[in-house]
């Protein structure tokens, strides 16, 4: 069954995935020259044009729409508590006026960032932590979650992560995005509709499992075994694989360089680090084995999950964290879909029984 390969959906100014040489480039940025070098504001400030507040005004009116972000987790009851931190992100984006202004644009950008952090402490039985928009993005987003201001040197990986995640061409979520943006539903509706795409573990879910696997390997020397026992039983190794990429995915990089800064400045779990070489290693072994003609390269979830984990975030918030970074490409496909495309109706061919 067709998964539109290699089909051209929409022309786009934002990014271009080059998966034959393993480049990634966002509004003419080379991923390498952003990540690590550049905040999210910034990025967003790229992708976002007149959709957003001019630069310098960008950074203050975000902080605001993190306060009035904040004030929409009153919504935050046992109920929301209850769902997966991403069907409660959902929940609450879900409760935000739709529209296709500016101030929408803005909430839906900084939503995500303050909504993950309350799920997180209202699933521990903690109380929400309001923004501070003196703060980055970034150190707001991990002040929300522990209680304290962050280090210098996690508030620079978590930036790292935003900017590697914030566009990625038309994957399954952007593309959604810009299908409902298409019929003119609203901004709101369009990064619903990304974040349903999102969640499933063949997109934006794979980083919780990639920890799963890798407590299921439990030691460096078992992950020879491990792997081989998975590929024989015919399962996906999470973390591993891409639709474009046919070389090294340049965001499994981008995190691997960040984690190592992390890791410098002491802040990883060596014994989780050796393991996740270890598993590395024998994946991209046993792969190159057992599936020659297709190659499989570490993706970005790899790299994902372990620096998440460093960070402080708990595995079933991963999807809702990748949420806050990409909103920033949904929210630019949605608005340059509704600038200057059309709406999207493909056709589909019926196999089915003839009418008598
Ligand atoms: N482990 C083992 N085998 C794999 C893997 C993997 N991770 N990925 C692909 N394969 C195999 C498939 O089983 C298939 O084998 P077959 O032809 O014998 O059936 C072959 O490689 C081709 O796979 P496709 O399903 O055609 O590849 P597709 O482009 O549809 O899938 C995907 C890409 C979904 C990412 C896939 O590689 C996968 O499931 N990876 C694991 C989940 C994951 O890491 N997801 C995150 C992706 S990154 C992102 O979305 C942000």
């Amino acid at each position: 069954m067709s998964g539109l390969d290699d089909v051209i959906a929409a022309e786009t100014s934002l990014s271009e995935v080059d998966g034959l040489n393993g480049r990634l480039v966002i509004c003419g940025y080379r991923l390498e020259d952003l990540a690590g070098r550049t905040d999210w504001e910034n990025v967003l400030n790229l992708l976002g044009g007149r959709m957003l507040p001019e630069s310098a005004a960008l950074r203050e009116r975000l902080g605001m729409a993190r306060q009035r972000a904040f004030a929409e987790t009153r919504w935050l009851d046992d109920g929301i508590a209850a769902l997966s931190i991403t069907e409660g992100l959902r929940a609450l984006m879900a409760r935000l006026p739709d529209g296709e202004d500016q101030e929408t644009a803005l909430l839906l950008a900084a939503a995500p960032s303050v909504f993950v952090p309350a799920l997180i402490r209202c699933k521990r039985g903690m109380a929400a932590l309001p923004p501070d928009p003196a703060l980055t993005h970034a150190a707001d987003m991990l002040a929300m979650l522990h209680g304290r201001a962050p280090r210098a040197e996690a508030v620079a990986a978590l930036d790292t992560y935003l900017v590697t995640v914030s566009d990625h061409g038309l994957n399954a979520s952007t593309f959604a995005a810009r299908v409902v943006a298409s019929t003119r539903a609203g901004y709101t509706s369009a990064v619903l509709a990304a974040i349903g795409a999102l969640k499933g573990p063949l997109h934006g879910g794979a980083p919780g499992p990639v920890l799963d696997m890798l407590d299921a390997v439990g030691s460096p020397e078992k992950a020879g075994r491990w792997i081989g026992e998975a590929l024989t039983r015919g399962e996906r190794l999470m973390g591993f694989g891409h639709r474009i990429y046919r070389v090294r995915d340049p965001r499994a990089d981008a995190l691997k360089a960040a984690l190592a800064r992390l890791g410098a400045a002491g802040d990883v779990d060596r014994e989780r680090l050796a393991l996740a070489e270890a598993v590395e290693r024998e994946a991209l072994a046993q792969l190159k084995v057992k599936k020659p003609d297709r190659p499989l390269q570490t993706n970005v979830e790899f790299f994902t999950a372990l620096l998440l984990e460093a960070l402080g975030f708990p595995r079933e918030a991963f999807t809702g964290v990748f949420a806050a970074g990409r909103v920033s490409g949904w929210l630019a496909h949605a608005h340059e879909q509704i600038e200057g495309g059309r709406l999207i109706r493909p056709q589909s061919r019926y196999v089915g029984p003839k009418a008598a």
